[in-house]
């Protein structure tokens, strides 16, 4: 190897290292995505060291109940300030009349930027609620991803502004954003992920705090909690909810 890629080699191993901390005796391990994330493509299998790797709660982080519900993780494990979006857009959509169900679709539809994973925020946030919500549910929180892009002026969504911004004027969706965008215009359910987009509000009142205990009893009709609680179920997303309550298990 030439001297310069070792020692970017050495370096990437040493922030690697510097990135595990001891705890309780034992070593926390990282996923490749955090790194990534980090512009980092190094990680460690964590072995050799003598010491133990963490596997189960990490005391870092708010303990869950035996049994989660949605709530205990809007509680315990979203983000604090970005969970207000959810807040206020369901309360948005409440006060502008959308059905129960789509109510719970705008408290939910940022759901993964606010505890999981943000690129391609609407298919991860799809994929966790889908088991436990009518399909319409999940499918206009998939497809609110691309519709956001895409101005329609017979609901009054125009482009966001904020999106020039955050963006810049001259951004093109990926292709897939527009052919998912073609395919959701042809779909029966197109006007519930574009309700998702109309109630999706950023530029609310920050003195006026609305609370998760508004939408109990939303949740209560249209999100089949599981008796096991989330994570401890069986469906195709039990797995993610157990990764949101032990984000840096080894394995
Ligand atoms: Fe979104
Ligand atoms: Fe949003």
């Amino acid at each position: 190897m030439p001297d310069d890629t070792n020692n970017m080699v050495q370096r990437a191993d040493d922030l690697e290292h510097q990135q595990m901390k001891e705890l309780e005796d034992k070593i926390v391990t990282k996923s490749l995505l955090f790194q990534l994330a980090n512009g980092l493509r190094t990680m460690t299998f964590g072995q050799g060291t003598g010491k133990q790797l963490l596997m189960g709660d990490d005391p870092r982080l708010p303990a869950m109940p035996q049994k989660p519900t949605l709530q205990d993780f809007f509680r315990l494990r979203f983000a604090v300030g970005p969970t207000q979006h959810l807040l206020q857009s369901a309360n948005l959509a409440q006060k502008n009349g959308l059905p129960e169900k789509m109510v719970l679709g705008c408290l939910l539809h940022d759901i993964a930027v606010c505890g999981f994973i943000r690129a391609d925020h609407g298919y991860w946030g799809a994929q966790l609620i889908e088991p436990y919500v009518d399909e319409e549910v999940s499918w206009a929180i998939r497809y609110h991803q691309a519709l956001r892009f895409y101005p329609d002026e017979s609901v009054g969504y125009p482009y966001p502004e904020n999106y020039i911004r955050m963006f810049g004027a001259d951004y093109v969706p990926a292709p897939y954003i527009q052919a998912e965008y073609e395919r959701a215009k042809q779909h029966k359910w197109y006007m519930s992920a574009r309700q998702i987009c109309v109630n999706d509000l950023y530029s609310f009142d920050p003195d006026v705090k609305v609370t998760l205990e508004q939408f109990d009893d939303v949740i209560g009709r249209h999100f089949k909690q599981p008796k096991e609680g989330l994570g401890n179920d069986n469906t195709p997303s039990s797995h993610m909810w157990r990764t949101m309550i032990r984000p840096a298990n080894a394995l």
